[in-house]
C-alpha cells in the first residue's frame, strides 16, 4: 500500500472502550481496496474527556467519524445537522464533515437492512418481516424497528425482560413509523408470539461468548421463517444453530457490523464497499484471537 499523505483523510471511531473494536480492520480493508490516501484510527481516549475529544477532531479536520456506546446521543449537540431517521432515534453513528459542518446520520438499521437484504431472497423477505418479533429495547432495538417500519413491517412486536422498556420503545416510535403497528408482549411470552412471526431479531446480549444463551423454542415458528441474531461473537449462535438445524433461514450478527460500516463508509468516501468472504474470514479470525 502506498504510503499516506500529508493530505491522507482521517476517519476514525469513538467510544468507550474502541480497544476491541472491529472496525478498523473493516474500514482499513476497503481503502486499502480502493487505493485510498486515508487512515482509520481508533481514536482512544482519557475517560472523561468528550469535550476536548471532540475539538481534537475538529482540529484534525476528520473527514468523518463512527461513534460508538456511550456517546451515541451525547453527540448530538456537536453537530451542524441531524438525518430525520437519527433525529428520531436520538442516536448518531456516523458523522461525515461536509466542509467543517457536521452532519449526523445513524446507519445502523440501514445497515442491519442491507445485510437483511444481501442474505434473503426478496420476495421471502418481504413476506415475512410484515410481522416481526424484536427481542430487546435497547439501542439497537430502537434502530432495527425503525428500518423494518421503513422497508415494509406491518407489524412489530417488542418483547423485552424489563416490560417497561419494551412499552416506552414503542410508545417513543409509534409516532416515528406512521403505518406500522408497534405493540409489545411480556418477556415471558416470546415463544407464543412466534406463531405470528415471520421474522425473529434478537437484539438482546443473550447467547453472546460469556453470557446465558436466549432460550427460546422455535418450534412455533413457520416454515421459511427467517431468524436474525445481532450477536455476531460466536457467529453461530445456539438461537441461529437451533433455527439452521430445524431449517429456517438464519442471517448471521456480523452483516449487521459491516452493513452499517459499508454505508458509513459510502457516506465519507462515495464508494460503495464490497463485502467480501476474504473479510468475513478476516473478522472471524480476529473474532476467534
Ligand atoms: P444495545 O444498545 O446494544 O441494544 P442495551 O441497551 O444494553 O444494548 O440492551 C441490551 C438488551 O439486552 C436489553 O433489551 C436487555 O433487557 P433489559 O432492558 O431488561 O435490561 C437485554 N438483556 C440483557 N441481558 C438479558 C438477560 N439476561 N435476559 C433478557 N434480556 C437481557
Amino acid at each position: 500500500m502506498a504510503a499516506r499523505t500529508g493530505n491522507a483523510s482521517l476517519v476514525g471511531v469513538i467510544g468507550q472502550p474502541v480497544t476491541h473494536s472491529l472496525s478498523p480492520a473493516i474500514h482499513e480493508y476497503w481503502i486499502a481496496q480502493a487505493g485510498l490516501d486515508a487512515c482509520y484510527i481508533p481514536f482512544r481516549h482519557r475517560v472523561g474527556d468528550f469535550f476536548p475529544l471532540i475539538e481534537s477532531l475538529r482540529v484534525l479536520d476528520v473527514r468523518g467519524f463512527n461513534i460508538t456506546v456511550p456517546y451515541k446521543s451525547e453527540i448530538l449537540p456537536y453537530l451542524t445537522s441531524i438525518d430525520p431517521q437519527a433525529q428520531a432515534m436520538g442516536a448518531v453513528n456516523t458523522v461525515v464533515n461536509e466542509g467543517g459542518r457536521w452532519h449526523g446520520l445513524n446507519t445502523d438499521g440501514s445497515g442491519y437492512l442491507r445485510h437483511l437484504r444481501a442474505s434473503v431472497e426478496a420476495d421471502q423477505l418481504t413476506q415475512n418481516l410484515k410481522q416481526t418479533l424484536i427481542l430487546g429495547a435497547g439501542g439497537a432495538a430502537r434502530s432495527i424497528v425503525v428500518a423494518l417500519a421503513n422497508a415494509g413491517a406491518e407489524q412489530i412486536i417488542i418483547c423485552n425482560r424489563s416490560a417497561e422498556k419494551a412499552q416506552a420503545l414503542a410508545s417513543h416510535l409509534q409516532p416515528v413509523v406512521g403505518k406500522t403497528v408497534l405493540s409489545t408482549r411480556p418477556w415471558d411470552e416470546r415463544e407464543s408470539a412466534l406463531e405470528q412471526v415471520g421474522l425473529v431479531v434478537n437484539t438482546t446480549s443473550l447467547g453472546m461468548t460469556g453470557q446465558a444463551p436466549l432460550t427460546l423454542d422455535l418450534g412455533n415458528m413457520r416454515g421459511g421463517g427467517i431468524v436474525s441474531d445481532i450477536v455476531y461473537h460466536p457467529l453461530m449462535t445456539p438461537l441461529l444453530q437451533d433455527a439452521h438445524a430445524r431449517g429456517l433461514v438464519t442471517v448471521d450478527g456480523l452483516g449487521m457490523l459491516l452493513g452499517q460500516a459499508a454505508e458509513a463508509y459510502h457516506a465519507w468516501f462515495g464508494i460503495i464497499p464490497v463485502v467480501d468472504q476474504a473479510l468475513r474470514d478476516r473478522l472471524q479470525t480476529m473474532l476467534r484471537q
